[in-house]
């Protein structure tokens, strides 16, 4: 029996993915670029073990199924097949904050998990190598290798470091609006804004490259405010990608639109604070060092925004024990 237990930390994109090149390899049909969260991670025990029937698979203390279980048991099949071993695996995983509710779960945990199962595997790959294993499960999930800020360009199989959490410290305010699993999983709403949206193709050729673009130079160049107005642009532009598909893909509720106004008018105190959104309702504010605060406060007067977990650049994912 070998085992391994690692570490990983979930990353959100300033610049979003959204929409496949090719969904049977799942590549990405545009760059992306994140910060790994400090405050967000993963820690997932692999053990290929000859004694088992079955792969078993526990997230936070309870044994998962369905959807979710598939997509494990296609991982480890797929690390078996580079390994040439048959042992089942008894993997044991924990979110140290909410899963699937849009707070990039499945970043860390495909980061993690496909870490652990090569490692446990004993195979000597690669940090891309490994990057690429995740990528096929979750293509977020491929930027969560490395901390600071890492790019995943269109039609790559794996993501990159672009600089490292010391070349700008940003802070990201996560806002937990919900903490429920979401409606609609990230695979399922690209599909569907893919096939039925007409602002699906503006998304992919004209807004997605333009802004990150504008987000990679904007890092290099250590300007917050302007990673924080494109990050804030690529989001709502997704998300308009997704208004448009028919029917509508809607991931708003009441209290991120609260939240969203919030934001307006902390800068509107001339404060840095931007918005993102994933495939949820939650909404992460992007702010500075200085003015993280006054910008929490500011959140928290919300009585819907109760649960804010504050974020710095997490690192990169590591082995914590393999034997
Ligand atoms: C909105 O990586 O969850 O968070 O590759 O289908 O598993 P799959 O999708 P996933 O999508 C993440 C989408 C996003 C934006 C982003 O993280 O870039």
């Amino acid at each position: 029996m070998r085992t391994a237990r690692t570490v990983a930390h979930a990353n959100i994109a300033l610049s979003k993915y959204w929409g496949k090149a090719d969904a049977a390899n799942n590549l990405p049909a545009v760059s992306s670029l994140s910060l790994t969260l400090d405050g967000l991670r993963t820690t997932t025990t692999v053990s290929f073990d000859a004694s088992l029937d079955s792969d078993q698979v526990i997230l936070n203390g309870a044994a998962i199924g369905g959807r979710p279980l598939e997509r494990v048991i296609d991982l480890l099949d797929h690390v078996r097949g580079k390994a040439g071993i048959r042992e089942k695996a008894r993997v044991e995983s924990e979110n140290n904050f909410p899963t699937a509710a849009g707070l990039a779960s499945s970043s860390s945990g495909f980061a993690a998990l496909s870490f652990a199962a090569v490692q446990a595997a004993g195979l000597n790959l690669t940090r891309r190598q490994i990057s690429a294993i995740a990528r096929r499960s979750s293509a977020s999930a491929a930027r969560s290798l490395w901390g600071g800020y890492v790019a995943l360009h269109a039609r790559s199989e794996y993501a990159e470091p672009i600089a490292p959490a010391e070349h700008l410290p940003l802070i990201m305010l996560v806002v937990v609006t919900a903490q429920g699993a979401k409606k609609t999983s990230s695979t399922e709403g690209m599909k569907h804004t893919q096939d039925t949206s007409p602002y699906y193709s503006a998304w992919v050729e004209a807004c997605a490259p333009q802004m990150f673009e504008e987000i990679r130079r904007a890092i290099l160049e250590r300007d917050i405010e302007r990673v924080g107005l494109a990050a804030e642009h690529s989001a709502m532009a997704m998300h308009a990608s997704m208004l448009a598909a028919c029917p509508p893909l809607r991931y708003f509720a009441p209290a991120t639109l609260a939240v969203l106004d919030r934001v307006l008018e902390i800068r509107a105190s001339g404060l840095l604070a931007f918005a993102t959104m994933d495939a949820g309702p939650n909404v992460k504010v992007i702010t500075s060092p200085e003015h993280v605060d006054r910008v929490e406060n500011a959140l928290r007067e919300l009585p819907m925004a109760s649960v804010v977990i504050r974020c710095s650049a997490g690192p990169d994912a590591q082995a914590l024990e393999v034997n």
